[in-house]
């Protein structure tokens, strides 16, 4: 199978759901939620691609740099690329009904194993969310991070535990989530929770805990006085609020900000290796891609996420060697060129 294939296939099955643009920019999609898109005018979704498209890269080729190393872990678990798979949850609510969630969740979770990378699954107001990947996880040792919602204390910690038993190497929470209007009319109340009901939260459940979707500086120093193991930059691929920066615009005084004391991960608009390459020299461990990744579940299964997760892996050893960046630790801020205000 190849990509070209796999998207056209993907174009097929979401029927107008998702366009599987050239460019998947937040442009064709904008205020699409339910749905692909960004909410409002989209301009949160589109702020992450144009961020980071704003960003140029040195090239240099007088250096050693033959074959870079792309290898790394994760809480432990030995990855074969710094390229992860986000949670994007609902075919029936978002996706047009492209394909079963059982098939889609399958092609996100397997797809990724075989890459040598790991995909973050999900939890929302149906049971269904939780349950399958709980079920799936069960099923594949564990290869998988959960992504619960920002739940109340005692769910969040029970559902936490159900998790634990299945070997996965972390906890994930979209904070973000908080608000989202379709657990609120299931009467499924998930945050905004003050740093002490976090910290409480957070001691309790074993495994490292990850708050998904920080996007300031000051955010990032509060999550780890909550004592969360890591934080993803993220605003939820612009879908919970109009008229955010990019993630790319906010990484580097984020990083900067709580450097050393938990991991710093990022999503958002990230469509190539280059674009990895990017996050990573901003400040980021490593970064999550969404979207694209739905459409190649979508499109291909198991193979297909397999395959654009090593499509981009192989652009990011590329980039790497015309950056003259031999390992990940190589890949800092002379990698880019200063952005000048025009
Ligand atoms: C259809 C859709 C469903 C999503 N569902 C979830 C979810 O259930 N939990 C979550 O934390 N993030 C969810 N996200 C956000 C993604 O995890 C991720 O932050 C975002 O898509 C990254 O941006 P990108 O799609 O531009 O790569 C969803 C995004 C989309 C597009």
């Amino acid at each position: 199978m190849e990509l070209r294939e796999i998207r056209r296939i993907a174009r097929e099955r979401f029927k107008g759901a998702c366009r599987v643009c050239p460019n998947c920019n937040g442009r064709a999609c904008a205020g699409e939620m339910p749905g692909i898109g960004g909410v409002g005018t989209g301009s949160s979704f589109m702020a992450n691609f144009d961020s980071l498209a704003r960003i140029k890269l040195n090239l240099r080729t007088i250096h050693d740099a033959v074959a870079p190393k792309i290898e790394t872990t994760f809480y432990g678990r030995p990855l074969r690329m710094p390229i992860l798979v986000a949670p994007l949850a609902g075919m029936a609510l978002n996706m047009g009904n492209a394909m079963d969630e059982r098939e889609y969740m399958t092609g996100m979770i397997e797809g990724a194993k075989a890459a040598g990378s790991i995909t973050f699954t999900c939890d929302g107001p149906i049971p269904l969310f939780f349950q399958l990947g709980l079920e799936l996880l069960k099923k594949n040792q564990g290869w998988g991070v959960p992504t619960l919602k920002p739940r109340p204390e005692e769910t969040f910690v029970e559902m936490a535990r159900q998790m634990e038993q299945c070997g996965v190497p972390a906890i994930a929470t979209d904070i973000d989530a908080a608000g989202i209007v379709h657990m609120k009319r299931a009467g499924q109340p998930a945050g905004p929770w003050p740093v002490a009901v976090w910290k409480k939260t957070i001691s309790r459940v074993k495994l490292p805990v990850i708050l998904k979707g920080v996007m300031t500086a000051a955010e990032a120093k509060l999550a780890a006085e909550a004592g969360a193991a890591g934080i993803i930059v993220s605003n939820h691929g612009g879908r919970v609020l109009d008229h955010t920066p990019g993630t790319a615009e906010v990484l580097p005084e984020i990083a900067a900000a709580v450097k050393g004391r938990l991991k710093v991960f990022v999503d958002g608009g990230v469509r190539s290796g280059t674009d990895v390459l990017k996050m990573i020299a901003l400040g980021a461990e490593a970064v999550f891609v969404g979207r694209p990744m739905a459409a190649a579940a979508v499109g291909g299964g198991v193979e297909g996420v397999a395959l654009l997760l090593n499509h981009y892996a192989e652009q990011l050893g590329t980039a790497m060697l015309y950056t003259g960046c031999g390992t990940l630790a190589d890949i800092g801020p002379s990698a880019l060129r200063p952005i000048r205000n025009e």
